[in-house]
């Protein structure tokens, strides 16, 4: 078959096939690809165009052209394009700016938990987790909390059934801690709390502290004043003011509560500090004998314990003025941090 032959064959076969094209989106891109793509029977005409005199040569390349150019005619006419052509031509526009991803960020109550941790980290405490859930031996009557306690009213306490119930603090951990490991012991243990309080600008049903407990032969209340005292220049600043009120904990003996010194500067001073300039963050206390009774230790020793709150921190730390914002998980709020 010479090269006239064959260009008429296949613009022979080209209009038959094009008559019959019916369901146009399926075959009209075979079609296309079939005579006009990079490897269609066009293409592959010009390269036969090689092996020919090179008299023949521009009379034979003028018919190619004129069959392409057929072949493009017709094709149009029928709307039938390559799909990559179409695609080309419209749908992807380069310069139309990106979508843009909302980035997360870590949530204050997270990272006030972070930063705390580390720095008790760095002098030799480890972490430990608790549960959530316990039952009134660990999170009541092993810290020294006997029933009709008023701390066990109904008012405060998440019961989940007849013994098992969301803990109250952290404390409860200590006794965990300290049924499964032997002295000398150093560890802090952040974690959830769940109280049946009132919700307000400063109070809600669930908050977080970071507990600490350390128990060994010799430990004085002096040491936990200096320990805290350490933490609070750590992490409030050099010049943070803080004072020990004497308190009252079932599960420590002398018990202590710390405050730090807010200032009065702003509004907002006035209502998280209730107007005395000073906020709570902390309750602290030896550990009482009581309770290292009821995990079975030897009544010589001694340890000290504390609680920190840590909404009240972060909301000192990053100046919120509502403690339910903390937990709304609204991103208007969260993007802030
Ligand atoms: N568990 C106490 C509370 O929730 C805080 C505390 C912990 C006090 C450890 C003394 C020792 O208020």
């Amino acid at each position: 078959m010479t090269l006239y032959d064959k260009i008429k064959s296949i613009q022979d076969n080209f209009n038959s096939e094009l008559s019959s094209v019916t369901d146009k989106s399926l075959s009209a891109e075979l079609l296309y690809n079939k005579y006009l793509g990079r490897k269609g029977l066009v293409s592959s005409l010009y390269s036969e165009l090689g092996k020919i005199n090179n008299l023949e040569k521009p009379k034979a390349g003028e018919k190619i052209n004129s069959l392409k150019n057929f072949l493009e005619e017709k094709l149009k006419k029928a709307n039938i394009k390559s799909e990559k052509k179409s695609n080309k031509d419209s749908s992807i526009d380069l310069t139309l700016p990106g979508n843009h991803f909302l980035e997360g960020s870590i949530h204050p109550i997270t990272q006030v938990m972070n930063d705390i941790s580390s720095i008790f980290k760095n002098i030799g405490f480890s972490i430990f987790s608790g549960d959530e859930v316990e039952d009134e031996f660990y999170n009541f009557e092993a810290l020294n909390i006997p029933k009709y306690h008023p701390a066990r009213d109904m008012q405060d306490t998440y019961y989940l059934n007849n013994d098992k119930l969301l803990r109250t603090h952290t404390s409860a951990s200590q006794i965990h801690f300290m049924e499964n490991n032997t002295p000398p012991i150093k560890i802090i243990s952040p974690g959830r709390v769940y109280r049946n309080e009132d919700i307000s600008v400063r109070s809600y049903c669930l908050f977080h502290q970071i507990e600490g407990l350390y128990v060994d032969k010799n430990v004085s209340f002096a040491d936990l004043k200096g320990l805290l005292e350490y933490f609070s220049k750590k992490y409030f600043g050099e010049d943070v003011k803080v004072r020990f009120r004497p308190s009252y904990f079932p599960f420590t003996e002398p018990s202590a509560e710390m405050d730090i010194y807010w200032g009065l500067e702003s509004e907002s001073d006035y209502r998280i500090t209730k107007g005395t300039g000073w906020l709570e963050i902390l309750g602290c206390g030896m550990v009482d004998p009581e309770v290292f009774k009821a995990v079975e230790y030897d009544s010589s020793l001694k340890g000290y314990a504390f609680g920190i709150g840590i909404e009240r921190i972060a909301m000192l730390k990053y100046g919120i003025t509502d403690i339910r914002l903390l937990y709304e998980g609204d991103v208007r709020f969260l993007r802030q941090f």
